[in-house]
């Protein structure tokens, strides 16, 4: 009997050694941790407006962008469209190490989600706004091939494209070539500024935190908890790739080689700050409505001679959905990333400010826990916004 009955608790007790989920635990985050882990939200974060649009949040000029995003006919040759390198399933990035256009470019797509909550666009910040982001590959001969005569054409030639640029633009509706690219753009700008990712697991953790909710929080796998306790910490991942969107919206030097071929390098935010000085389409420009304030970061920005060879600060939001990774593409897997860092080469880090990087010696475990974290970050489906009504008097257009 008494063996027995020691048998069985013996088993009871083994079955739930074996049988019980993990514990669920909050790792003992201090306050300092907590406070700089709450900085990385809440999200999603107020409503933003394309930069410089004057169409921006008019759902007309949104449906209008939505189509031209996805046409063809965009290019001359009828063979390329924003799509072709920002795929929806792909997290609007393509998934190659370099886009590939008419030629294969010198850089890595990035996804679009969430891309209005920027301050700088391309990875060197040639552009300050989404629509003028658009200019570049409407008309580069590497990319689209377009120009606005063809754009203009191309609407003018179509009664339903026709109708929704008078819908969107009144009178001044593709008044000259400029303006059919500029329009345009901004209509692209308009839609591409409505892509804002919804809720992580990061997200629910961090909030539950918030509300001193330790229970939900626990409900967050500990080796992302791990992860991020390096992340903000030991790792200082979070001095560059902070806030909401997980970047500070700046640009820096993390010691990657940034050669196009041999011989060639990519100037990184060099060329782009003398290329968004040059532009016409810029916020300071004659088509952009941004009016004080708006454009100051535009005004203010100045040309250094650190700036060569450092790149934009990415978001970290939806990561793992978006390799292969950084501006050309050239690490093949978060795991790679995540190893860069561990081994940086100090030598290799050419602008002279970034003092914040050197070697952490991290074990496997560690490395594993940073991985988990990034992929907490993840959130495919769009953030949910009460749908906008077409404004008053919208005209009806043919479909
Ligand atoms: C041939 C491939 C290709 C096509 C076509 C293309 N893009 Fe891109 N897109 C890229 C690449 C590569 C970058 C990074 C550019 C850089 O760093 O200068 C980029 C960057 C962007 C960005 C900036 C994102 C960020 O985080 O900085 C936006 C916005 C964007 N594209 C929108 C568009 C729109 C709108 C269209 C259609 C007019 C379009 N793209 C067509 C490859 C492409
Ligand atoms: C000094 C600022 C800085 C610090 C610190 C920093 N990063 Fe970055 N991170 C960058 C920049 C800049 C890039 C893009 C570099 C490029 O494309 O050449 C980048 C790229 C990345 C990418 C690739 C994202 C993509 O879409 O291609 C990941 C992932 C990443 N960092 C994670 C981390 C992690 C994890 C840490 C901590 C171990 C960290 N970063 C520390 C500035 C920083």
């Amino acid at each position: 009997m008494v063996g027995v009955r020691a048998l069985c608790a013996g088993l009871a007790a083994l079955l739930l050694l074996v049988g019980s989920p993990a514990q669920a635990t909050l790792l003992d985050f201090s306050p300092a941790e907590r406070q700089r882990i709450l900085q990385h939200g809440p999200w999603p974060p107020p409503p933003a407006l394309d930069a410089g649009n004057a169409v921006a949040g008019r759902p007309e000029a949104i449906a209008l962008g939505q189509r031209l995003f996805f046409d063809v006919r965009l290019s001359p040759d009828g063979t390329l469209a924003c799509v072709s390198c920002h795929v929806p399933s792909l997290a609007f990035a393509d998934g190659r190490p370099r886009s590939t256009g008419r030629e294969t470019l010198a850089r890595n797509a990035p996804s679009l989600w969430n891309a209005v909550h920027q301050r700088w666009y391309g990875w060197d910040g040639a552009t300050d706004s989404l629509w003028s982001q658009a200019i570049g590959p409407l008309t580069h001969a590497q990319e689209m091939a377009g120009s606005g005569a063809h754009l203009r054409a191309l609407v003018q030639g179509d009664a339903a494209l026709a109708c929704r640029f008078r819908q969107v633009f009144g009178a001044d509706a593709l008044r000259d070539d400029e303006t059919a690219l500029v329009q345009t753009a901004q209509a692209l700008g308009a839609w591409v500024g409505t892509l804002v990712s919804g809720r992580s697991a990061f997200d629910r953790f961090r909030d539950a935190l918030a509300r001193g909710d330790a229970r939900a929080a626990a409900a967050y796998p500990q080796d992302a908890q791990r992860g991020l306790r390096l992340f903000i910490g030991r790792a200082r991942c979070a001095t560059c790739h902070t806030g909401p969107m997980f970047s500070n919206g700046e640009f820096a030097d993390i010691g990657v080689p940034f050669f196009v071929r041999p011989g060639v390098v990519d100037p990184g935010r060099h060329g782009g700050i003398t290329a968004l000085q040059a532009s016409r389409f810029n916020l300071l420009g004659p088509y952009s409505s941004a009016r004080g304030d708006a454009a100051t970061k535009t005004r203010h920005v100045e040309l250094q001679h650190r700036n060569f060879g450092e790149f934009k600060v990415p978001s970290l939001r939806n990561v793992a959905l978006t390799a292969p990774y950084l501006h050309d593409g050239q690490l093949a897997t978060l795991a790679d990333v995540v190893r860069h860092y561990d081994q940086i080469n100090l030598e290799r880090l050419h602008a002279d400010g970034e003092r914040i990087l050197e070697p952490l010696g991290l074990s496997e475990g560690e490395r594993g826990d940073l991985l988990a974290f990034l992929q907490t970050l993840t959130s495919p489906n769009a953030s949910t916004r009460p749908a906008t009504p077409p404004g008053p008097g919208s005209r009806r257009c043919p479909a």
